[in-house]
C-alpha cells in the first residue's frame, strides 16, 4: 500500500516505538513504579471526573500523543470548525452544531453572517410549540389536547431524539406517551400505533433532507392511519408537524410551512440533536430542562476550545482512541453506561462515531494505509457482565471499556445503586489487574483447572464519574464524544462530516423495488441477488 504522510512521520514511527515498549508492560507494573499515576492521568473539568490512568499509556506515550495532535494541527483545525470554515470539504459546508447551544450573544459566522439570531428565533417558536403542548393548550382536530408524541424520523433524525428521551424520560411527564418511528419495517410503525388514539396522537416527522425513503414512507403511512379516524384533510395541520431544512419538500407532504421547524446544512444529521430535531425532546422534559442541556453541550463547546491541551477531555479521548485503535490494534471501543436510562446511548454514539469516521480517504483524496474509524458498540451494566464482558475478560481481544457513571441515583432505591457503581469500579479494577495464576493457586484451587481461572489484566478502560444523570450532564456526555470524533478525524486526515458511504445501498434498493413488486420485471444482478429476489418473489 502507498506510504502516506502520517505514517512515515517522526512522531508517528515513535508511537509505533513506544507500543512496542508498552505492550511489554503491565498496568500492575505502570501503577506499582508510579504511585500518582491515577493524578497524572485523571481529569476533573465541569463536574465530569475523567479517569484514564488503567489505559495502556505512560507519560511518554501521552507526551508522543500529544505531540501528534499538534503535528496533524487538531488546533488549527477546531479553530476553522468555529470560524464557520467550510471544512466538510466534499460537501463544501460549516460544521457548527456548538452554534445550536452557543448562548444568543454569541456569534458564530456562515458565509460572515451570524447564525445565532436565526437559532435563538427558531428556538423560541420549538419552546411557544412545546409549551403549548405539555401545557394542554395546543389541541387536535376534535378538541381534545395532545398526549402522545411520535417522531418519524431515521439515523441522526431518530437517535438522538430516542436517546435523549430514553435519558431524560425521568423528567417527562408521566401522563405523556413518547414513540419513535424510525424502520421501514411496518411492524414499527404498527407497534408504535397500534394503542394510540389519532386524536390525541401529533406526528414529529423529522428529516433533514426531508426526501429519506424510510422517514417519508412512515410519515404517508402516519397521514393515513390519522385520516381513518379524523376523515377530514384540514385536520392535519394540528397532528402533523415537520423538522426540516427543506421547506419545499415539507410542504410539498402538505405540512404547512408555520408548523415547520427549520435547521441548517451546517448541522449534520448526527450532530442535530440540539437543532429543532430536538423537538420530543424539548416537548418531554419542558424548555427549562432543555435549556440545561443545551448549557451543558456549550460548556463542553468551551472547554474544548479553550483548555490547553494536556486538560481537554474529548482531546486526551480521542488521542486515547488513536493509541488503542492504530498502535494497540484494539479496533473496538466497549460503551458501558451503569445507569440504566442510557439504555441508546451506545447506539446512538454508533451512529455518530462510525457514520463520521468509517472513512479510507484521506482529505487529499488519498487511500489511507493505516485504520480509521474505531468500531463503537455496548450495552448498560451491568446486563453486559452477564453476557459479553466474559470475552472482554479473557478473549484474546483487546477491548477498550469506556465506563459511565453517576454518583447519585434518579432513583435511590437501597441498596441498587451501591451494588451498581460497585460493579462498575470493580470491572475496570479487574480488566486492569486480573488475577494471576500464584493467586489462583493460593486460593487453593487445584492445577488443571487454575489456567481457566487466570485473568491476565491489563485491560484498558477510562471512567466517567458524574453527579447525577441531569439534562446538562447529559448534553456535556454527548458533546465529549462529538468532540473526541473530531480529533480522530483529524489525526486521521478524513472528513467526518460527509457520509458517501451510505448512498450505493439506497440506490440499488430504488432499482431493487419495482423488481420485488413486478413479478414480470427482468432482473440481470449477480447471481446471489438475482436468486434471493426470485425467492422474495415466489
Ligand atoms: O443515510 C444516512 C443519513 O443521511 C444520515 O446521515 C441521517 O442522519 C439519516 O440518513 C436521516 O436523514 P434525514 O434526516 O435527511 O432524513
Amino acid at each position: 500500500m502507498k506510504k502516506t504522510k502520517l505514517t512515515e512521520s517522526a512522531v508517528w514511527k515513535k508511537l509505533d516505538r513506544q507500543s512496542q515498549k508498552i505492550k511489554e508492560d503491565s498496568l500492575r507494573a505502570l501503577f506499582e513504579r508510579n504511585p500518582d499515576r491515577v493524578k497524572d492521568f485523571s481529569l476533573q473539568s465541569q463536574g465530569i471526573y475523567f479517569d484514564y490512568s488503567k489505559q495502556l499509556i505512560d507519560k511518554e506515550t501521552m507526551g508522543l500523543l500529544l505531540e501528534l495532535a499538534r503535528e496533524q494541527k487538531v488546533k488549527e483545525r477546531m479553530d476553522a470548525m468555529f470560524a464557520g470554515k467550510k471544512i466538510n470539504s466534499t460537501e463544501n459546508r460549516a460544521v457548527l452544531h456548538m452554534a445550536l447551544r452557543a448562548p444568543a450573544n454569541a456569534e458564530y459566522l456562515v458565509d460572515g453572517k451570524n447564525v445565532m439570531p436565526e437559532v435563538h428565533q427558531v428556538l423560541s417558536k420549538m419552546t411557544a410549540f412545546a409549551e403549548k403542548v405539555r401545557n394542554g393548550q395546543w389541541l387536535g382536530y376534535s378538541g381534545k389536547p395532545i398526549k402522545n408524541i411520535v417522531n418519524i424520523g431515521i439515523g441522526g433524525s431518530d437517535l438522538g431524539p430516542v436517546m435523549a428521551y430514553e435519558a431524560l424520560k425521568h423528567y417527562a411527564p408521566s401522563d405523556m406517551v413518547f414513540r419513535f418511528i424510525s424502520n421501514i419495517d411496518g411492524s414499527d410503525f404498527a407497534e408504535a400505533t397500534k394503542d394510540l388514539d389519532p386524536e390525541e396522537t401529533l406526528f414529529i416527522v423529522a428529516s433533514k433532507t426531508f426526501t429519506t425513503l424510510e422517514t417519508m414512507t412512515n410519515a404517508q403511512t402516519a397521514r393515513k392511519w390519522f385520516l381513518e379516524k379524523a376523515r377530514n384533510e384540514s385536520s392535519v395541520a394540528k397532528h402533523f408537524v415537520a423538522v426540516s431544512t427543506n421547506t419545499a419538500e415539507v410542504q410539498k407532504f402538505g405540512i404547512d410551512p408555520e408548523n415547520m421547524f427549520g435547521f441548517w446544512d451546517w448541522v449534520g444529521g448526527r450532530y442535530s440533536m440540539t437543532s429543532s430535531i430536538g423537538l420530543s425532546t424539548m416537548i418531554a422534559i419542558g424548555s427549562e430542562l432543555y435549556g440545561e442541556m443545551l448549557k451543558g453541550f456549550h460548556l463542553i463547546d468551551e472547554h474544548f476550545r479553550n483548555a490547553p491541551f494536556e486538560q481537554n477531555i474529548p482531546l486526551i479521548m480521542g488521542l486515547l482512541n488513536i493509541w488503542n485503535n492504530n498502535f494497540l490494534d484494539a479496533h473496538t471501543q466497549a460503551i458501558l453506561p451503569y445507569d440504566n436510562y442510557l439504555k441508546r446511548f451506545p447506539a446512538y454514539l454508533q451512529q455518530l462515531t462510525m457514520e463520521s469516521n468509517g472513512k479510507h480517504v484521506t482529505l487529499d483524496g488519498e487511500t489511507v494505509n493505516y485504520q480509521t474509524g474505531t468500531i463503537y458498540w455496548g450495552e448498560p451494566g451491568t446486563n453486559g457482565q452477564h453476557s459479553f464482558y466474559q470475552l472482554i475478560h479473557q478473549g484474546t481481544r483487546l477491548i477498550p471499556c469506556d465506563f459511565i457513571g453517576f454518583k447519585q441515583s434518579l432513583n435511590p432505591l437501597k441498596p441498587h445503586h451501591d451494588y451498581l457503581i460497585a460493579n462498575m469500579i470493580a470491572q475496570g479494577e479487574a480488566l486492569a489487574f486480573g488475577k494471576t495464576l500464584e493467586e489462583v493457586i493460593g486460593e487453593g484451587i487445584e492445577e488443571s483447572l487454575a489456567q481457566h481461572k487466570v485473568f491476565e489484566g491489563n485491560r484498558p478502560s477510562s471512567t466517567f464519574f458524574l453527579e447525577k444523570l441531569t439534562p446538562e450532564n447529559l448534553g456535556k456526555l454527548i458533546a465529549l464524544y462529538e468532540h473526541s470524533v473530531f480529533v480522530q478525524g483529524a489525526v486521521w486526515n478524513i472528513n467526518p462530516f460527509d457520509q458517501m458511504g451510505v448512498e450505493l445501498g439506497k440506490v440499488l434498493a430504488q432499482k431493487i423495488i419495482p423488481e420485488l413488486m413486478n413479478k414480470s420485471t427482468q432482473i440481470n444482478h449477480d447471481a446471489s441477488t438475482n436468486a434471493l429476489i426470485e425467492l422474495f418473489r415466489q
